[in-house]
């Protein structure tokens, strides 16, 4: 049973990969429900927090049907994020994450997400007061490290885990690979054997098959797979793992009732969450990924992304239904 700090996670969890914009409330829900075991938000700004800024604040909001959920937060500043975990604390998260991987300029620039991996006692440091501060578990969400010629993951794993880090998901790249190149398994899998480590391990980078996932968990040994991009616009991944994991088979291709069904859902969570008009706008991208690779779609998935309302899009996942069944 893979643990992290009580919460139990299963023998081999599916983690959904923090993503902004897209692991919204919502988007969260419905690949829970395909079997996620646990989610994580989007990264928040410990600075925008503190300032009050609405659209971070809003980023805390979870529905209790997404538990076990890590709210991830990013920063570079002591100060700032010994205040930030006290109000992430007040939604009430399973877990609180620290986001030491990002590798956007605006972000390393102040330090902050894959910044960190070129001051490691700072990250240490960081760490450590969160932990102090908190009775939620803190877990950490970082890159191999700063470049190729700097990669000491292990030394950072075993530290973060001596101040009281409670698992650690490691994406397989650096910070100058950028999403370049492929993700390197190898050293996520060093980290997990070496004997000092009791933490959780979670293999994070181009996992984007259930065949994948299978070499995560048996070749690597890895505690569990933590899935970005072969999400969007698939929730249903989570579930096509598990099906391969107990029957060694591909579940059958998605119907078009159930990708009805779950981009309807999704449509009606977001305006449940954010209101009429910003839950038809941020559904868009998603709605409309449902329905990849359907041959001659173009009419509908226009009609889907310049309908304003519920009920016009509605209409058009009708006339999907009725067309493409
Ligand atoms: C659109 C998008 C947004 C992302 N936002 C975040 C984020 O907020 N926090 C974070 O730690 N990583 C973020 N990432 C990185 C992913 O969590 C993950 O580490 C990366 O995509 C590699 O995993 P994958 O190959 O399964 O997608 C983001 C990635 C994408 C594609």
């Amino acid at each position: 049973m893979v643990k992290i700090d009580n919460i139990e996670l299963g023998d081999f969890p599916l983690l959904l990969a923090p993503m902004e914009d897209v692991s919204d409330p919502p988007f969260r829900a419905l690949c829970k429900e395909q079997g996620a075991d646990v989610v994580y938000t989007e990264f928040i700004s410990s600075e925008g927090l503190i300032r009050d800024a609405a659209k971070s604040i809003q980023k805390l909001d979870i529905y209790e049907k997404e538990r076990p959920v890590g709210i991830q937060i990013f920063g570079a500043n002591l100060d700032s994020m010994i205040k930030t975990v006290e109000i992430v604390e007040r939604s009430k998260p399973d877990f609180i994450d620290i986001n030491f991987g990002c590798p956007v300029k605006k972000v390393v620039s102040k330090g902050a997400g894959a910044g960190i991996l070129k001051d490691l006692p700072l990250m240490v440091k960081l760490t450590e007061a969160m932990v102090n501060h908190t009775s939620l578990p803190i877990t950490v969400k970082t890159r191999l490290g700063w470049d190729h010629d700097s990669i000491h993951i292990i030394e950072v794993a075993e530290r973060l885990q001596d101040v009281g880090t409670k698992a650690i998901a490691i994406h397989g790249r650096t910070r100058a690979q950028m999403y370049k190149g492929e993700a390197d398994w190898e050293p996520i899998a060093d980290v997990k054997n070496n004997a000092r480590m009791h933490i959780p391990v979670f293999a994070n980078g181009d996992i984007d098959s259930p065949e994948k996932a299978k070499q995560i968990r048996d070749q690597y040994g890895l505690d569990g797979a933590m899935i970005g991009r072969a999400s969007i616009g698939n929730p249903w991944f989570f579930k096509q793992v598990k099906y391969f994991f107990e029957t060694g088979e591909h579940l059958s291709e998605i119907t078009i009732k159930e990708r009805v069904t779950t981009a309807k859902r999704h449509l009606e969570m977001a305006i449940d969450w954010n209101g009429e008009h910003a839950g038809l706008y941020e559904t868009r991208r998603h709605y409309t990924n449902y329905f990849k690779g359907i041959p001659h779609f173009k009419e509908y998935r226009l009609r889907m992304v310049t309908s304003d309302s519920k009920e016009e899009v509605f209409q058009v996942f009708e006339e999907v239904l009725k067309k493409f069944s």
